[in-house]
């Protein structure tokens, strides 16, 4: 991890918004006392809390022996109980009579809508289970999904827990090179995809990507694909290779809808999901059957104040980790409807969000703090047309939320009836671990608030100090939870490395934050190199491997600048070949250069990891023992786009010998 620069929090935010009355009136929990009573007893006495909440709750098919087993750094949650994630999501409610409510409330992007009630839901997810069967999958095997925000995107993960096949789900936005880096790192022979999905009115080109990476990587043995698109997709675009692929409607018409759940152990690899960290290659975050379920849904039940007539509408795509927690297990392990919109926020205009909670009545939003700031750019006229009066709670995720953008999201969204919840949590911390609770916590805009139950955070030195309030520091969680990582894929070292090291004997995952005199903790941001670009977790080593991975790149250094919208955009600084260099001589060449290493981005990761800026520099400014100097990167770029291209090459050597004092 690079050295933290020193951390220093400039927000002073006053502005203090009880729960609405009413709100809290009805809530799980209706005070700040209670919210006191129930933390206290969860972190006195986790194993009471937590086995507690396990009983009630959820389907065993076997009890636990231990409720925790701790040796730090690996926690074992539930030990020696039996369940199945799929069970309690799905068959549970049917049980328990609720068969005909809607599960998933789905809208695709052209505004087609279908409704799967939780019955419904049963027999396709027992169908597509026994489809993996028949392809040879075991409990234990690795399946890629690689899908647009469809009703089958669910259905598919849902089938692979009901089976133990651990899934490795592939964010729609990311493109071939991700696909080829997660598949032969989690040794995947299995590909589910769609010939496409709907985005801002375009297809995105799902089965070809997943055809190129094929070409690249022998292990993909078999490639079901699901038809979102059909007749509309251009002809003879990714057509079905014989012997390897198959069309999912035609497997799913030839198996039963029976289909008993796997009886997993409760730490049982549940899904790979691949994040970014420090180094080129993203890492496998590897989370657990039992103590993930309980997890996600007792956090989703509490913050979002969940009740059986919600209509719960996150809006991230299932390919994070929001998505796997609270569009699919933590919502649905509460029996609650959950809405998958397949589309862009903007299209066919910036109204779509809205009319799609006035249409559908959604009860809960929850969405990132780019979307906010896009949607109070373009004004507010677009809300202000749309009866949202269905809404009882907004929520925000993925990065630090400006006050100004919570001042719209509660006014303009919320018409000053909703309380806010703006929860902190991290792809490797399974659910939300700071978070107001909407009955109870007075919100700050601009602040994550308190912990969740069972989660004991501080703000720490280096050193492994505690700091007094308003301190800024690494924040750090001192205890095991539930839906914690149990580690990275095929790499423990670096499990213990990455979170256990930092600071002896506690989780550090890379944000700085302080907490105030009310013990309220307001995220900073990160301090290692990972950049949060629209809510997006993006690694800049790898956005660096891929750019130097072009013929006319010698060498590259990528850097976050902030950015109104995005919240951070990414700069790239990058030298040439010298046989390449005279490709920047004219005007033309450059602007042509740097689109297509733009482009070549795009191709490689995704179009989420497209460059704002790219610079072209003689050398990148190091330090006399080789270090990018990143900082100085970062006042550059920050400074703005160079004008006019006129300077060509770019000569920061001197501003390095400058700044290397303070490096
Ligand atoms: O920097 C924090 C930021 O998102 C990071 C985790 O990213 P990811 O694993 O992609 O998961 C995002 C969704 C859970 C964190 O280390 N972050 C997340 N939520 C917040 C946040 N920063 C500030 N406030 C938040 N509410």
């Amino acid at each position: 991890m690079s050295q933290p620069e020193k951390i220093e929090s400039l927000l002073k935010e006053e502005r203090s918004f009880p729960p609405p009355a009413k709100f809290a009136a009805a809530a799980h929990v209706r005070s700040m006392d209670e919210y006191e009573a129930l933390y206290k007893q969860s972190i006195e006495d986790p194993c009471a809390f937590w086995a507690s909440v396990a009983e009630q709750n959820f389907r065993w098919f076997r009890m636990w022996d231990r409720t925790l087993d701790w040796q730090l750094p690996h926690a074992r949650w539930f030990v020696g109980a039996q369940t199945n994630l799929c069970f309690n999501c799905v068959d549970r409610h049917v049980e328990r009579g609720l068969g005909d409510k809607t599960a998933i409330l789905f809208e695709g992007e052209p505004g087609d809508v279908r409704r799967l009630s939780f019955r419904e839901l049963q027999t396709e997810v027992c169908k597509f289970a026994n489809v993996l069967k028949s392809l040879g999958v075991k409990k234990g095997d690795r399946v890629t999904i690689y899908m647009p925000m469809t009703p089958e995107l669910a259905i598919a993960c849902l089938a692979c827990a009901r089976i133990g096949a651990p899934h490795s789900v592939i964010f729609g936005g990311f493109s071939v090179q991700a696909i080829v880096d997660r598949v032969e790192d989690a040794q995947s022979h299995v590909v589910i995809t769609s010939d496409g999905g709907w985005r801002r009115g375009k297809v995105v080109p799902l089965k070809e990507n997943v055809d190129q990476a094929a070409a690249q990587c022998a292990l993909i043995k078999t490639v079901v694909v699901h038809r979102r698109i059909g007749e509309r997709m251009e002809s003879g675009a990714a057509p079905l290779v014989d012997g390897r692929d198959h069309w999912w409607h035609e497997l799913m018409a030839a198996e039963s809808a029976e289909c008993p759940p796997e009886k997993c152990d409760a730490e049982d690899m549940l899904f790979l999901l691949y994040t970014s960290g420090s180094t080129g290659k993203p890492k496998g975050i590897l989370h657990t059957t039992a103590g993930y379920m309980v997890y996600t849904a007792t956090t989703a039940k509490y913050i979002f104040d969940l009740k059986p007539d919600d209509i719960f509408w996150c809006t991230a795509d299932i390919g994070w980790i929001t998505g796997h927690s609270y569009v699919i297990y933590g919502i649905l392990a509460n029996g609650v409807t959950t809405v998958m919109y397949e589309g862009a926020p903007n299209h066919p205009d910036w109204e779509r969000f809205w009319a799609l909670i006035e249409r559908h009545k959604v009860t809960k939003f929850y969405t990132a703090p780019t979307a906010i700031r896009a949607f109070m750019r373009e004004g507010r006229q677009h809300a202000d047309k749309h009866d949202l009066s269905s809404l009882k709670l907004l929520g925000t995720v993925g990065e630090p939320i400006n006050p100004e953008a919570w001042m719209w999201y509660h006014e303009v969204v919320g018409r000053g009836r909703c309380p806010i919840v703006d929860t902190w949590w991290q792809t490797e911390t399974g659910g939300i671990l700071i978070s107001p609770i909407p009955g109870a916590t007075p919100t700050k805009p601009g602040t994550a608030t308190r912990p969740f139950f069972g989660i004991e955070p501080a703000v720490m030195s280096k050193d492994g100090t505690v700091l007094p309030p308003n301190a800024g520091g690494l924040l750090c969680i001192k205890k095991p939870w539930p839906g914690m990582l149990r580690g990275i894929w095929r790499d423990p070292e670096r499990f213990v490395r990455q979170y256990w090291s930092e600071i002896d004997d506690v989780y550090f995952a890379g944000d700085s934050a302080r907490m105030d005199a009310d013990g309220y903790f307001w995220i900073m941001g990160r301090v290692d190199d990972v950049i949060k670009v629209s809510g997006h977790r993006l690694g800049t080593m790898e956005v660096e491997s891929a750019i130097v991975a072009h013929p006319a790149v010698a060498e590259a250094a990528v850097v976050g600048v902030p950015h109104e919208i995005k919240g951070n955009a990414i700069a790239a600084f990058v030298t040439l070949t010298a046989d390449r260099i005279g490709d920047i001589a004219s005007h033309d060449g450059l602007a042509k250069l740097r689109e297509e290493l733009m482009q070549h981005v795009t191709h490689a990761l995704g179009a989420v990891a497209r460059p704002d800026q790219i610079r072209f520099t003689q050398s990148l400014p190091k330090t006399r023992s080789g270090k990018i100097m990143r900082r100085l990167l970062r006042e550059i770029a920050g400074g703005g786009q160079v004008k006019g291209d006129t300077t060509t090459l770019e000569d920061f050597s001197v501003l390095a010998k400058l700044a290397e004092k303070d490096e």
